[in-house]
């Protein structure tokens, strides 16, 4: 609709039109954020909860917080692995889920973009999941670069009840021997988690692929995500701008809103089971 005030096309919030978008798509690539975890008790960052003693992932999630000091950066991530263990995925990760391997079986493809590294799309039964910021379960290593899952609780002996979150818990200020490490014989590393931080470049091969895919999708949902961390704010706005329809599922509007043809507020955990549910017209 057109706003009265403004002149501006809105994006609109009207679940049958999507439908019959969603009924037809052949390749619908969902893009998530941290908003898709958030009902599984995951804080966000740009919400309340992003804080870690006195920092924000901002000030922790860098090359140069780890260089400076890898034992509170490994702290810092070894909180956020354990907290992980009592989350669980969610019923708007439960659809996305369900969505692809139900339209799987009638030749259409969902592929799922997401920044979040809590592995909550893999647990929920995703299977084509890009994790474009890598994740909190793999290790990458400082001297020979073997990238390598680790679901390890602790990660090691020396983090073991390690990470506290209030401001006042006391460093641990684990000697870097101590830390994770390499398990190639001779190599023997210092390990660092497997994620994207602050200043570093997205894995180009993965880039490459998520590039196809936007290029293929007919359809796309964005869910979750504050649209302001680049490249993946540019992601949904790039499909749009080809003409294929965009929703958004989001609590608010984001700098990205205007440019879409749908935008469905509320928690995508109520809001996402209903527009991705098995439609009348489905074969299967
Ligand atoms: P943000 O914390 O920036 O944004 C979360 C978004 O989710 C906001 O737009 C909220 O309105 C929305 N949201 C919250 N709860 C929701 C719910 N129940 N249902 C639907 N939406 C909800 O998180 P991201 O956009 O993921 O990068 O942040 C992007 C990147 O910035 C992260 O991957 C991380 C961060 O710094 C790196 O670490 C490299």
């Amino acid at each position: 609709g057109i706003d009265p005030f403004t002149k501006m096309t809105r994006p609109s919030s009207d679940l049958t039109a999507f439908r019959e978008h969603f009924a037809k798509a052949k390749h619908i690539a969902i893009i998530t954020g941290a908003g898709v975890s958030a009902e599984s008790g995951v804080p966000t960052f740009r919400g309340p909860g992003g804080f870690w003693r006195k920092w924000q992932a901002q000030d922790l999630a860098t090359p140069e917080a780890f260089s400076r000091d890898p034992s509170l950066v490994w702290e810092f991530y070894h909180y956020r692995r354990e907290v992980m263990r009592s989350k669980m995925p969610n019923p708007a990760h439960l659809a996305i889920a369900e969505c692809e391997a139900r339209l799987g079986q009638q030749g259409r493809s969902v592929v799922i973009i997401t920044q979040n590294i809590d592995e909550l799309h893999h647990r929920a039964g995703s299977k084509h999941v890009y994790e474009i910021h890598g994740s909190l379960f793999k290790t990458r290593c400082m001297s020979c670069g073997e990238v390598k899952a680790n679901h390890k609780s602790p990660i090691c002996p020396a983090l073991d009840g390690k990470g506290a979150p209030d401001p006042n818990t006391k460093e641990a200020r684990i000697p870097v021997e101590l830390l994770p490490r390499c398990e190639r014989k001779s190599c023997n590393g210092l390990l660092r988690p497997h994620v994207v931080w602050f200043g570093e470049t997205l894995d180009s091969d993965i880039l490459t692929a998520v590039e196809r895919e936007l290029e293929k999708c007919d359809l796309c949902l964005v869910v979750g995500t504050s649209s302001i961390v680049y490249p993946a704010a540019m992601f949904a706005p790039q499909v749009a701008s080809r003409g294929v329809p965009v929703a958004e599922f989001n609590m608010e509007c984001t700098p990205a809103t205007q440019r879409f043809k749908y935008h469905f507020e509320g928690p995508c955990g109520s809001t996402l089971p209903p527009a991705l549910e098995r439609h009348e017209s489905e074969a299967v």
